[in-house]
């Protein structure tokens, strides 16, 4: 599949009644790639993904999709080519997971149009690939936060969206789960094209599989870029307001960002190990 979709945002801001919460943002989502927003509780980045899927109306600025303005395309349209994972989706009461994955099918079908064959093969394969397929007869209410998650995930799937946006996908899942879900998203992107971009809280898991990071502090963007340019320990201090010592991956290469709390100073070995550790340069 090629798959070229052009995702913007130009001088977006969005408000809550009178209360502004992004002012004058542009962002741009590379085609393609996995993108992960980043940045401390608050700061707009729910709020920002919201106006990326069109659940939210820019009040001044605009988000573009191919050049067009997003909030003028055709509802169809938009559904078949964005999905969205909410931060705290809600599923209808005593809904069964397998009928909840099946909504994600609903852009592809007309009204009153039988399931096709094709519906049934994805809903299938959104489950598998979430290992979610024993749980297909179970009420989602009644499962547990992690699985939950999964679920909500395989609904994502199902709608086959070229562009997937997703708030904190890895919520509620172990570490397990946690890689399991970022390693689908990457075989999606690699695969399928699709374009990923992605809430995610832990900043090492975005450093690590994410190509473009955009980091955002108080509505604003700070940063944008490939993680090892991205991530460093000014820009922590910059977005988080913490001292982090940046290293590298041993595995990927990528950075990896250690918090340093009040009670943890640089250990001399640490501080003399000149193969990697870059000092956040806040020791003083
Ligand atoms: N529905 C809402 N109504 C009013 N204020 C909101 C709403 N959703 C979020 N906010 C406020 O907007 C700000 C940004 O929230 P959000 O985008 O959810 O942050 P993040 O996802 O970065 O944690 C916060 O101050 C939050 O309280
Ligand atoms: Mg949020």
């Amino acid at each position: 599949m090629t798959v070229s979709h052009q995702l913007s945002a130009r001088s977006l801001s969005l408000s809550y009644g009178d209360r502004t919460i992004v002012d004058d943002l542009d962002l741009d989502v590379p085609a393609g790639r996995i993108t992960a927003i980043i940045g401390a509780n608050g700061c707009g980045k729910s709020t920002v993904l919201k106006a990326l899927a069109r659940l939210l109306s820019p009040h001044a600025g605009q988000v573009v999709l191919d050049g067009r303005e997003l909030h003028s395309l055709p509802s169809k349209e938009v559904a078949r080519t964005l999905g969205l994972l909410p931060q705290s989706p809600s599923a209808p009461e005593g809904i069964a997971v397998a009928d909840l994955v099946g909504r994600g099918r609903h852009p592809h079908q007309r009204l009153l149009a039988r399931w096709s064959a094709r519906d049934y093969e994805v809903v299938a394969e959104s489950l598998a690939a979430t290992e979610t397929t024993e749980l297909a007869d179970r009420a989602v209410d009644e499962l547990s936060g992690g699985q939950r998650q999964r679920v909500w995930i395989a609904m994502a799937l199902a709608q086959e969206t070229d562009i997937l946006l997703l708030d904190e996908p890895t919520t509620f899942l172990d570490v397990a789960h946690q890689v399991d879900v970022l390693d689908l998203l990457t075989d999606l992107n690699r695969d399928r094209g699709t374009t990923v971009v992605m809430v995610l809280h832990d900043m090492n898991m975005a450093a690590r599989y994410a190509d473009h990071i955009v980091a955002v502090r108080a509505g604003r963007v700070v940063a944008a870029g490939a993680p090892a340019d991205v991530m460093t320990a000014d820009l922590i201090r910059d977005v988080f307001d913490i001292d982090a010592l940046v290293v590298d991956d041993p595995v990927s290469g990528t950075p990896i960002v250690l918090p340093r709390g009040r009670h943890h100073v640089l250990s001399s070995a640490a501080a003399s190990a000149g193969a990697g550790p870059t000092l956040s340069g806040a020791s003083a």
